[in-house]
């Protein structure tokens, strides 16, 4: 990977992350709570260390892999992401459900930083799909869907939005290939790379005006059994 090439991603995510903040900022704006009793101030302050977090680990990627894989919880990931994106979906009438097994755990390895941006990635363009998606027919809904298969944990992520069409999923995962005005079209493909880095199988599966389902497939783990509940 050259430089340039990790400068472009770098300014993508620190991108993504300020616009979760500044929508935040937005929100505090129009509340007259004392700052630190508000749950969206202290949100934010955690939107700003994931932040550091990731520039840090950019800046060394070393020592980020090594120190990287630490079981993470998808629940309590999907959890945070929820709500970091609480405001825009109020705002855009979105429903965020996360389905799984009651009593079922899902850990997987990797770092939660990576696993953060690479989720957001995902989230944004499913909002943004959402948007531009005309007809009101059905009520809009991005849906995470966790489960186990031979070993490997699965995630679906699904939207309701626009969706793709054939050659529009071919061309997706290239770097600067968009589809909507003003994309950079980056997101996948940090999506892809992290993937890639984490082991982690990525399918989609699209139809216009039906929406979209990425399917994450996690490497199997012999040991994820007995990870913390
Ligand atoms: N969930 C989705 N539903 C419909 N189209 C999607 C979805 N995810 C990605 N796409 C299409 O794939 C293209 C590439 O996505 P990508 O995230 O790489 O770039 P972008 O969202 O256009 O820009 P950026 O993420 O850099 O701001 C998008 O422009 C969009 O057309
Ligand atoms: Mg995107």
């Amino acid at each position: 990977m050259n430089k340039s090439y990790d400068l472009t991603a770098f300014s993508h995510e620190i991108n993504n992350s300020l616009t979760l903040i500044y929508s935040q900022l937005q929100y505090i704006e129009e509340t007259k709570d004392i700052l630190l009793q508000d749950e969206n101030w202290c949100r934010m302050k955690k939107d700003f260390s994931s932040l550091f977090d990731f520039i840090r680990q950019t800046l060394s990627p070393s020592t980020a892999t090594s120190a990287a894989l630490e079981p993470q919880d998808l629940i309590s990931i999907f959890e945070e992401i929820r709500s970091s994106w609480s405001h825009q979906f109020n705002d855009k009438h979105i429903q965020f459900f996360i389905q799984a097994e009651p009593k079922e755990s899902y850990y997987v390895y990797g770092s939660k930083p990576k696993l953060l941006q690479m989720f957001h990635n995902l989230i944004s363009n499913a909002v943004k799909a959402i948007e531009r998606r005309n007809d009101t027919g059905k009520s809009p809904s991005i849906t995470v869907h966790l489960s186990k298969e031979q070993g490997h944990i699965v995630l679906n992520l699904s939207d309701t939005g626009i969706g793709m069409t054939k050659e529009q999923q071919q061309r997706a995962f290239y770097r600067g290939v968009s589809f909507i005005p003003a994309g950079n079209g980056i997101g996948l493909s940090v999506v892809h790379e992290i993937a890639d880095e984490l082991q982690i199988k990525i399918h989609m599966d699209s139809a216009i005006n039906q929406g979209t389902t990425f399917t994450l497939i996690f490497p199997a783990r012999e040991y994820t059994e007995s990870m913390p509940v």
